[in-house]
């Protein structure tokens, strides 16, 4: 089997009033198993679920006399400046959202002035990826192999392609129980640019994809990234203060909170939920990326006044992608700055600098 694309070759500007409308209208337009692998999460989704309702546990504090014009967006994530704190999070196979697949969302991002992550199991290369983005910055995410010739090779492609950072994701090194994929026998589309070396010439099941990860992390795994690749090391999918910490003694330049999107352990907490104490715990040291359900502005708003340096995003900028290619990957990020503005404008917050130290409201 060659071709799982969804195909629409539209670039096309797209309208919705939130998240959830839009996430509606493209289950009506990705096919079914596609879309089930993008939406879901692991066993009973509820610490998916738990991911979004847990920014309700803290509010914001709203503040009249602060004279603020326009609320400044800007802000810069390991010496990159980006036009507003949030980035593009690194998903396998965009191809499964709109033909244009990782370019489309490469190009957005660069309209949207952020930075592109870009998945071990993307459908295109480093190269073509790196041309649709026009030099605007990247990384890249490596999920880390059994076969210690193919992460060198991958590390080398990375450095070639002029990639500014790795991101080592330490939380997907077994499968989650992904029932909807189960129940659909889901495979991934091809092609898996960076397997070509491999000879990988087949569609490959999730389990197949897992059965090639190193199961067992250590920290000198990390320290051996560093020292091959000379490039900055983002530690992805840490739930846990011990663990930031150790990642950041083995020479993490930044630590990156989540838990994939609750599509990996169900019965964690909301990445919100951790968000907190990781970053007192880390203090300052290196930066902090945040990620995992955030569906609004407001909910930017809290990431970043609860220890968030910068957020990302991941399945919402796959839906725009597929309802708009490149043009509806920066409609995404206009939904969400438009909504961050308003809220930075209604809390009395004329950058990022001042969310970063706005107090939240705790009602319980
Ligand atoms: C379809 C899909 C594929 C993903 N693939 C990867 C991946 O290849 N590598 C990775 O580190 N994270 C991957 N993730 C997790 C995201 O990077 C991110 O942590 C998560 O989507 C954030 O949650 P949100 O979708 O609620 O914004 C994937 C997520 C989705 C939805």
């Amino acid at each position: 089997m060659q071709f799982k694309y969804h195909s629409p070759q539209n670039e096309k500007e797209i309208s919705f009033i939130n998240i959830s409308e839009l996430q509606k209208a493209s289950g009506r337009i990705i096919p079914r198993d596609s879309f089930d692998y993008i939406r879901s999460g692991a066993g009973d989704e509820i610490t998916m679920q738990r991911n979004t309702t847990s920014f309700n546990t803290k509010e914001i504090y709203p503040r009249t006399f602060a004279g603020i014009k326009t609320p400044d967006l800007h802000t810069s994530v390991l010496g990159i400046p980006i036009s507003l704190p949030i980035i593009t999070a690194p998903m396998a196979a965009h191809g499964l959202a709109h033909i244009s697949a990782e370019s489309g969302t490469a190009k957005g991002t660069a309209a949207a002035g952020s930075i592109m992550s870009i998945s071990t199991y993307s459908n295109q290369t480093l190269e073509k990826i790196a041309a649709a983005g026009n030099g605007a910055p990247q990384w890249f995410q490596l999920y880390l192999s059994k076969d210690d010739g193919f992460n060198r090779h991958l590390l080398e492609e990375a450095v070639k392609n002029n990639i500014k950072a790795i991101i080592l994701t330490v939380d997907a090194t077994i499968n989650g129980n992904r029932e909807a994929d189960m129940r659909n026998r889901f495979t991934m589309p091809l092609p898996l640019a960076n397997l070509k070396k491999t000879g990988q010439n087949k569609a490959l099941s999730l389990e197949q994809i897992f059965d090639n990860f190193l199961p067992n992390i250590t920290l000198k795994d990390l320290s051996k990234i560093i020292s091959f690749s000379k490039l900055p090391l983002i530690v992805k999918g840490i739930q846990n203060p011990q663990d930031a910490l150790q990642a950041v003694s083995a020479g993490a330049s930044a630590i990156w909170v989540s838990n994939h999107g609750g599509r990996q352990l169900d019965g964690g907490p909301a990445s919100f939920e951790v968000l907190e104490e990781i970053a007192a715990t880390v203090n300052h040291r290196v930066p902090i990326i945040f990620d995992s359900g955030i569906r609004r502005g407001q909910h930017i708003f809290k990431a970043l006044a609860s220890g968030a340096d910068i957020t990302a995003i991941g399945r919402p900028l796959l839906y725009g992608l597929a309802q708009g290619g490149w043009r509806g990957v920066k409609d995404v990020y206009d939904f969400f700055a438009r909504e961050l503005s308003m809220v930075m404008q209604l809390a009395g917050t004329p950058d990022i600098e001042a969310v970063k130290k706005a107090p939240l409201f705790t009602a319980h």
